[in-house]
C-alpha cells in the first residue's frame, strides 16, 4: 500500500482533486495535512526547478513517503524572462493576484512585444531517485484584462493560436493546453510505466 502513496506538497485542495482525477489507477494521493505535515514547505530556490525540488524534498524528508510539488512562474520575454519564479510575489509579499496582474500591464504599457510563456515544473521525490517534468504554453500578454475565470495572470494571458485568455475560457480548455496541464499530462504518462 504504501509503495502506491504519494503525497502532494500543496496547501490547494484544488490541486489535489486534479491530480487525484488524473492518476493510474492504484495510486493514492494524500495532501500535506494527510500526511502529517503541517509545516510550511521552504521555496528560496531562483529558479522553478529549485523550489519544486525544495519542497519535494523536504515533504520526502518529513514523511519517507514519495513526494511530488509544482512551481509555476509567467516568463515575458521583454522582461528577460520576469516575473518568473516570482510571478507570484511580483507586486509585494502579499501575493495580490490583482495587484500582480496590474503591475506587469503597467510595466509592459507601450511595449511591442508582448510575448511570453507559462512554465510549471513538477518534482517527484522519492528514495534514491528524483524526477523533473515540465509543461509550457506559449502566448502574449493582452493590453488589458479579459474575463472572470481561472486566476492569477490568466485574464491577461492570451495563449498561441486562441482569440481568448485563459480567463475567458472553459475550464477543460484551458486544462488541454495549459502549462500545468501538460506537465501533469508528463507526469502521469511517467506514472503509467511504473
Ligand atoms: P504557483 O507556483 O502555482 O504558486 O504559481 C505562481 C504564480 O503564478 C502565482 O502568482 C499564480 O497566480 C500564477 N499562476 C500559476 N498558474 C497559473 C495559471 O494557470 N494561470 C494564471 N496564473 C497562474
Amino acid at each position: 500500500m504504501e509503495g502506491r502513496t504519494l503525497v502532494l506538497c500543496t496547501a490547494n485542495a484544488g490541486k489535489v482533486t486534479e491530480m487525484r482525477a488524473m492518476m493510474p489507477a492504484g495510486w493514492q494521493v494524500l495532501s500535506l495535512a494527510e500526511a502529517g505535515i503541517r509545516e510550511e514547505l521552504p521555496e528560496t530556490g531562483s529558479t522553478l526547478e529549485e523550489n519544486a525540488l525544495q519542497k519535494a524534498r523536504t515533504a520526502h524528508a518529513l514523511c519517507g513517503l514519495p513526494c511530488i510539488a509544482d512551481d509555476t512562474g509567467l516568463e515575458v520575454d521583454a522582461l528577460g524572462g520576469a516575473p518568473g519564479v516570482y510571478s507570484a510575489r511580483y507586486a509585494g509579499p502579499e501575493r495580490d493576484d490583482r495587484a500582480n496582474v496590474r503591475k506587469l500591464l503597467d510595466v509592459l504599457s507601450g511595449s511591442v512585444d508582448r510575448r511570453a510563456h507559462f512554465r510549471t515544473v513538477i518534482a517527484w521525490v522519492e528514495a534514491g531517485a528524483e524526477h523533473l517534468f515540465e509543461g509550457r504554453v506559449d502566448g502574449s500578454i493582452t493590453t488589458e484584462e479579459n474575463g472572470a475565470g481561472g486566476f492569477g495572470y490568466d485574464p491577461v494571458f492570451r495563449p498561441e493560436g486562441s482569440e481568448l485568455t485563459f480567463a475567458e475560457m472553459e475550464r477543460g480548455e484551458k486544462n488541454a493546453i495549459s502549462h500545468r496541464g501538460r506537465a501533469m499530462a508528463r507526469f502521469a504518462e511517467w506514472m503509467k510505466g511504473r
